[in-house]
């Protein structure tokens, strides 16, 4: 018997993650490093703490589940100090989250194990390593091999402007790090394939496509996100089919190879792909849920999700089902984010919001809910249709009021 689940974090996934195991007959425990007053409500205990810091786990022990959100406690091993001491995790140990906090890694993995999926890529260590690459592949992102809280790749066109500039970028991580991931640049359309892992099995959740940019048609610097969407049939509209079966592909071989290498991969798997008009490409590997990602999937998972945690843990997957509905989710995020974001501004919410909300980066100020400098409040609706999700979500989003701004083109077009 389940009967007291762990939750780390403190984001808007986090609150879907608890809000989802609110409907199920738990005891739940928030461990955050800022207190979520949406998280806490459906919370019986709130600790706040560092949560990259596995001697705060130890309190924790009688717990029968846990669920890690954020990429950071997974990068130190904060499942392994869980596993140690005797809770089971619903996510992936340090050595397997590797995928996630070394991009090197996760290309390497494709690569030695024949698994097609790469661009081309140089893992550059030196100076002349980068020059040669940049003379054969003048377009490139350049990504560091550490955790940037998805801030750090960059790519050339976008970010980087001219070769001095990117070599610059590049010359930096080597110094910093002492190497640094160079890549071909693709074009084509992104989107996020996300799977429960047993170990051995994959259960693919609705396919989600997250809008990073700041600003309406895609302009402006890159976010944290600024909101997604996902269809009924839980496909993309504009993706052959041909293209998820690739992905799908993609993910299973790196999963077979990874349990050769290291051992069973235990917890969800993000893959960001990209098609262009010559092949399927991974962009990334998050070994998570993603944010917003988490909030479309988890508000269709019809089944309980401490069954589907303690399946991935336990190398047995239950039997999962998600409702057949579209899904769109809009953030609020503070005026000028992510550039210079207002900060510690009040967030009214007006009675009468019929979509789910959930809040993200944001504090209690004596009763007053006020902004931070990251994504504050995200809005979803479900319907038959995207069209209809979008409506939906749209006539709620003037019922939050503060010096908030969102993105208006949020899956527009899509039927
Ligand atoms: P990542 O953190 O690896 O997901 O990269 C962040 C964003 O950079 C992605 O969502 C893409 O839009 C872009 N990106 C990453 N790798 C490439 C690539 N090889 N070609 C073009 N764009 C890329
Ligand atoms: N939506 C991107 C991420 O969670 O990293």
């Amino acid at each position: 018997m389940i009967s007291k689940v762990l939750v780390v974090g403190n984001g808007a996934r986090e609150h879907a993650i608890v809000k989802k195991l609110s409907q199920e007959d738990v005891e739940i425990t928030a461990a955050m490093s800022k207190l979520n007053p949406g998280i806490a409500k459906l919370c019986k205990r709130v600790e706040l703490i560092d949560i990259n810091d596995p001697l705060q786990f130890v309190q924790f022990k009688d717990h029968d589940l846990a669920f890690i959100g954020p990429e950071a406690p997974l990068s130190v091993g904060i499942s392994d100090t869980l596993i140690e001491l005797g809770v089971t995790v619903a996510a992936p140990v340090k050595a397997l989250a590797r995928l996630e906090w070394s991009k090197a890694y996760a290309r390497e993995v494709l690569d030695r194990n024949g698994i097609k999926g790469n661009p081309a890529f140089k893992i550059c260590k030196t100076e002349d390593q980068v020059s040669s690459f940049l003379d054969e592949y003048p377009d490139v992102a350049v990504k560091p091999d550490v955790l940037t809280g998805g801030k750090g790749v960059k790519v050339t066109g976008q970010h980087l402007l001219t070769r001095n500039e990117t070599e610059a970028y590049a010359f930096d991580m080597i110094k910093n790090d002492g190497l640094v991931v160079l890549e071909e640049k693709l074009i084509g359309k992104e989107f996020t394939l996300q799977a429960f892992v047993d170990g051995t099995r994959l259960h693919y959740m609705p396919l989600v496509r997250d809008f990073k940019r700041a600003y309406d048609n895609d302009e402006g610097p890159n976010t944290g996100s600024m909101g997604s969407f996902s269809s009924a049939d839980h496909d993309m509209p504009d993706l052959p089919e041909e293209t998820i079966i690739k992905a799908k592909r993609i993910m299973q071989e790196t999963m077979d190879a990874i349990r050769e290498e290291v051992g069973p991969y235990k917890g969800p798997i993000y893959g960001g792909f990209m098609v262009t008009d010559d092949d399927t490409y991974l962009i990334e590997y998050n070994c998570r849920l993603g944010d917003p990602e988490a909030i479309n999937v988890l508000s269709l998972l019809e089944t309980p999700l401490t069954e589907v945690g303690y399946g991935m843990a336990n190398g047995k997957l239950p039997v999962i089902c998600f409702n057949k509905k579209a899904t769109v989710c809009i953030y609020l995020v503070p005026e000028g984010y992510p550039v210079a974001p207002v900060k510690d501004q009040p967030i009214y919410v007006a009675d009468g919001v019929q979509s789910e909300l959930y809040f993200a980066s944001v504090y209690d100020d004596s009763g007053v809910i006020k902004t931070t400098g990251s994504r504050a409040v995200a809005l979803l609706a479900k319907g038959e249709s995207v069209t209809e999700a979008r409506e939906k979500v749209y006539n709620d989003i003037d019922k939050i009021t503060g010096r908030l701004h969102f993105r208006t083109d949020i899956a527009k077009g899509i039927p």
